[in-house]
């Protein structure tokens, strides 16, 4: 099992959180997503936990909502004392809908249009993380009209790069987010965003990558930031009191998985941070970071029933479920590995090798390939596993496919979070 929310009860079904999933499925219809609430709740916790033992709980963690954004999760954060990280003026809005307070809410963007600028200052929101010089600018007039000032971060371009295995710490610079070291850039806007009078610079952000297994990254990002921070007091006065790490670590999709521990991954970073600000002669910031992946995907599951299962002699069979890449594109966009269980047939051997593929008009429309299920038939109820970030927040109308329903469990109970798409939602819009 992947985590400890997954078990198998007595009638051999998988189970979420202590709910029967064929249950849950019978109950709320498929597709369906299902989230353990106890599993969320403790990764908020366990890296709040972690900076209070390792940094005297000096920091935030900012929940990156682009991983799975609706009210219930806005809600749930901040019940936890945790942030949010919101990334168009629809994640800000269902956050501030949700009773999210604003100053608890971290703007992002590469392009954020003027109207979501002024819709994040009139709603006050704690920080706003500015990527480019352009931006900048149009921030410091919008808020001059207004006449406020505006507490920013800086997103910066640390040169490190994580999405290979053996990461490189080159190249970078070729990345639509940020402002770059390596030519000065990030030095240039620094001393435009000092004479500024309605902007505040306080911090500078990194991200240095998602679904990441290794520690040592974080450490060079730490020496990199910390350095970055003296180097612009020193010349410009500019006193940076924090310092986004963003997110990026790494959960269980499969077994060959080995994610570090949020309390070893904090404690790594905090030691960092510690050692860079003793090298470089630099007082303590605070430190923030912006986990997505690791506070939402890995207890959850997706439901589907199987519709047919088709096999092709001496090729592949097809197990055909009611979803697809309209409620999971992750593998038709990156070959992204998922584990998957006949949730009726959990205690069963998985002994029959197939390619799960869903309902839409497109071949490459995939769960995953040469994948090894408990022998499948029409009717039986197929879980996939760890699709809580990046799923639903991904999903699309795509075939005119309604989005599926959203399910919290909690010690055996559930409750809907996200209502089911209608076909009348579906035509809404249109004239
Ligand atoms: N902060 C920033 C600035 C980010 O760009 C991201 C993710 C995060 C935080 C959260 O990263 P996490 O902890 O979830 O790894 N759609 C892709 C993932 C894209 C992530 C983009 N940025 C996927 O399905 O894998």
């Amino acid at each position: 099992m992947l985590t400890d929310s997954f078990s198998v009860n007595s009638k051999g079904h998988l189970t979420l959180g202590g709910a029967d999933t064929v249950e849950l499925a019978k109950e709320y219809g498929t597709p369906l997503y299902v989230f353990d609430e106890n599993d969320i709740r403790n990764n908020c916790r366990n890296f709040k936990n972690a900076f209070d033992k390792y940094y005297g709980g000096n920091a935030r963690v900012y929940y990156a909502s682009k991983a799975f954004s609706c009210k219930e999760m806005y809600r749930l954060v901040n019940s936890e004392g945790i942030c949010a990280d919101v990334v168009s003026g629809g994640e800000l809005y269902t956050a501030l809908s949700a009773g999210l307070p604003a100053e608890k809410i971290g703007f992002h963007g590469n392009n954020k249009t003027p109207d979501e600028l002024s819709f994040a200052l009139d709603s006050k929101v704690g920080r706003i993380i500015v990527d480019n010089m352009t931006e900048l600018e149009v921030l410091n007039e919008i808020a001059k009209e207004k006449g406020v000032k505006q507490n920013i971060n800086f997103r910066i371009k640390p040169g490190i790069d994580c999405h290979t295995h053996d990461y490189i710490k080159t190249g970078q610079i070729d990345c639509k987010f940020g402002f770059a070291l390596e030519n000065g850039e990030a030095l240039e806007a620094v001393k435009a965003a000092a004479q500024m009078e309605n902007l505040n610079l306080v911090g500078i952000h990194c991200h240095i990558g998602s679904q990441i297994f290794e520690t040592e990254p974080f450490v060079d990002a730490a020496d990199i930031m910390v350095s970055f921070a003296k180097n612009i007091s020193e010349q410009f006065g500019v006193n940076i009191t924090e310092i986004n790490f963003g997110g990026g670590y790494g959960i269980k999709y499969t077994n060959a998985d080995k994610p570090v521990s949020k309390d070893e991954s904090i404690k790594i970073l905090c030691q960092a941070v510690k050692a860079s600000c003793e090298k470089y002669n630099f007082a303590l910031p605070t430190i923030c970071i912006e986990p997505g992946r690791s506070i939402v995907g890995a207890s959850s599951l997706t439901l589907y029933t199987v519709g047919s299962v088709k096999e092709i002699k001496n090729i592949r069979s097809y197990v055909a479920v009611d979803g697809g890449m309209s409620d999971n594109p992750r593998y038709a966009l990156y070959n992204a590995e998922y584990d998957a269980v006949v949730a009726n047939k959990a205690d069963k051997a998985k002994d029959f090798v197939c390619t799960i593929a869903g309902k839409c008009c497109e071949s490459g429309d995939l769960i995953q390939e040469n994948i090894s299920i408990q022998q499948v038939e029409k009717g039986d109820i197929l879980a996939v596993l760890a699709t809580g970030a990046y799923n639903y927040s991904m999903a699309s109308n795509y075939n005119r496919i309604p989005r599926p329903a959203a399910v919290m469990v909690n010690d055996g109970a559930s409750r809907v979070i996200i209502n089911r798409e209608t076909y009348e939602d579906l035509i809404k819009k249109d004239v």
